[in-house]
């Protein structure tokens, strides 16, 4: 499976034109890079038919930010995962800033991802803490709550080949301020795991797990070098930066496997700190010199974090 690139433009760019040519030169971009990259824009609804007719039969997918779970009614303003249908082929769900700024809950979210599958549509799920979880250790319960509601109205077994999950800490997204790929690992792996939890082993074989937050054409390969990452979602790097990061993973994947090993390996040894270090509570003796690889808890704060970058 190619790692997956997703462009989430947000809302984006204000003109059709502008949308055009955005979609052009991510298109130029993705071409040489088939085999290895799969790359899908998801532009506001307004420009899914510019950029649609743009990637039409080529290998650049078009999705939308979001979707209504009823079929039709009357749902003022709501856009039916049916009706998209004749227009793209992805959609995510979920994205923190509808759930922040519009308040869209977990059963929402659920309801969502249910109607864009039973659709026909592939579908990227967002999950991710907030800034105060995350200083407060809890990032494993509330990810993993989110997923368990997300998969409550899904049969895995079914679906998994059209369902992603993006792992996008809130505190991440758009603040410049990326969380370092070895925190995220074990978060991606325990994604993949309340999937097989939920559809029985091998239910997730074929799922895909994305890290977003701030990813650009400099960190993203620190991404998708990661085993058990299956691509980035990239936001407000902005349309023109994308492009650059579709370049970087192609530029990685090309790596003798050894290189590609080696990195595996950083992340494995990382894990297995932040294991010990669980096994031996936050506060014990491992922690002294280790910390700086092990999983952050409440006394490190995500401007902490920051800072030490
Ligand atoms: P960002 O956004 O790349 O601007 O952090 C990611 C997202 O919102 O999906």
């Amino acid at each position: 499976m190619a790692t997956l690139l997703a462009a989430n433009w947000k809302m984006n760019p204000l003109t059709a034109n502008e949308a055009t040519r955005l979609a052009r030169a991510t298109l130029g971009a993705a071409q040489p890079h088939a085999s290895r990259v799969e790359v899908v824009i998801f532009p506001p609804f307004t420009w899914l038919r510019e950029v649609g007719a743009i990637v039409r039969g080529t290998v650049v997918g078009v999705g939308a930010q979001d979707c209504y779970w009823e079929e039709t009614g009357a749902f003022a303003g709501a856009v039916s995962a049916g009706m998209l249908a004749g227009w793209c082929r992805w959609v995510i769900v979920g994205h923190s800033e509808r759930r922040t700024l519009f308040g869209e809950t977990d059963d929402q979210v659920s309801r969502k991802a249910r109607a864009a599958l039973d659709a026909g549509l592939n579908v990227i799920v967002c999950v991710g803490e907030r800034e105060d979880q995350f200083d407060g250790g809890q990032t494993d319960e509330v990810v993993s709550a989110q997923v368990h509601r997300a998969m409550s109205r899904i049969d895995p077994a079914a679906t998994n080949s059209r369902l992603a999950f993006a792992y996008e800490p809130l505190w991440a997204i758009g603040s410049g301020h990326n969380a370092r790929p070895h925190e995220v690992l074990p978060t991606l792996e325990l994604v993949r795991h309340v999937v097989n939890e939920v559809g029985g082993a091998g239910a997730a074989i074929d799922l895909r797990v994305l890290y977003g937050g701030s990813v650009n054409e400099e960190n993203v390969t620190s991404y998708v070098g990661l085993p058990g990452c299956d691509g980035c979602l990239i936001g407000g790097c902005g349309a023109h930066k994308f492009v650059r990061t579709i370049d970087w993973p192609v530029r990685m994947l090309r790596q003798p496997i050894g290189f590609r090993r080696w990195i595996a390996l950083m992340a494995s040894t990382a894990r297995s700190h932040w294991m010990r270090s669980r096994i031996h509570g936050a506060t014990g003796a491992l922690h002294s010199k280790e910390s700086a690889t092990a999983r952050p808890s409440g006394r490190r704060s995500a401007a902490a974090l920051v800072k030490q970058r």
